[in-house]
């Protein structure tokens, strides 16, 4: 299983690439917002540590916009990954962008019909949410062996990035249940080097 780091904060991300297991990184609007810098200078400074893809998130609503914004995001740099939010607007966006040779990955998945809906739609990755399905009630890990299993049965060329990991055992569950990926917080990274023992 490749790992991700899910962080924006660079001294973090130095330390984890320097631990050579760290295969990308992904980002989001959130983890941006708390490091107070602008989102290409820190895409940016990320691929100078990192060499594998960098998922950045898009925001826009609309079509027309969601497209504009992804082809500027995805124009940054090669390893960008532009990051794209499940649902009617998104399929749409993700079928012309995948068209054009852009890498998508489909973030806010919360079951397997729509990871399967987004991998026909031509995405890269696609991300389901383990930890906040795992929150409501739901099971998180469900969604990751239904869609790893869905992607082996018909061929499909997409992976399953599992996000939204709270903790290390959700690392462990992700790789038995066949995750192609699983992007972690910085502190979930460094807690699987250590044992109390
Ligand atoms: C990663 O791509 C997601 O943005 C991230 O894992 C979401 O995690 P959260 O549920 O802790 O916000």
């Amino acid at each position: 299983m490749r790992l991700f780091m899910d962080t924006a904060n660079i001294d973090e991300i130095r330390r984890g690439a320097a631990l050579g297991v760290v295969d990308g990184v992904t980002t989001n609007p959130s983890l941006l917002a708390k490091e107070g810098v602008e989102y290409r200078d820190r895409v940016l400074e990320i691929a100078s540590v990192v060499d594998g893809p960098i998922s950045a998130e898009c925001i826009s609503t609309e079509l027309g916009p969601l497209l504009a914004e992804a082809r500027r995001v995805a124009a940054w740099h090669d390893s960008v990954v532009v990051k794209i939010p499940m649902g009617e607007v998104g399929l749409q966006a993700i079928k012309r962008l995948s068209a054009e040779g852009i890498r998508v990955n489909t973030t806010l998945i919360f079951s397997a019909n729509q990871a399967l809906l987004a991998a026909k739609a031509g995405a890269a990755y696609v991300s389901p949410f383990v930890g906040r399905l795992n929150d409501g009630g739901q099971d998180g890990l469900a969604v990751i062996r239904e869609s790893v299993e869905i992607f082996e049965n018909y061929d499909l060329d997409c992976e399953v990035l599992a996000a939204s990991i709270r903790g290390a055992r959700d690392v462990t569950e992700c790789a038995l249940a066949g995750s192609h990926v699983a992007t972690l917080p910085s502190a979930v990274l460094f807690q699987m080097m250590g044992h109390p023992l």
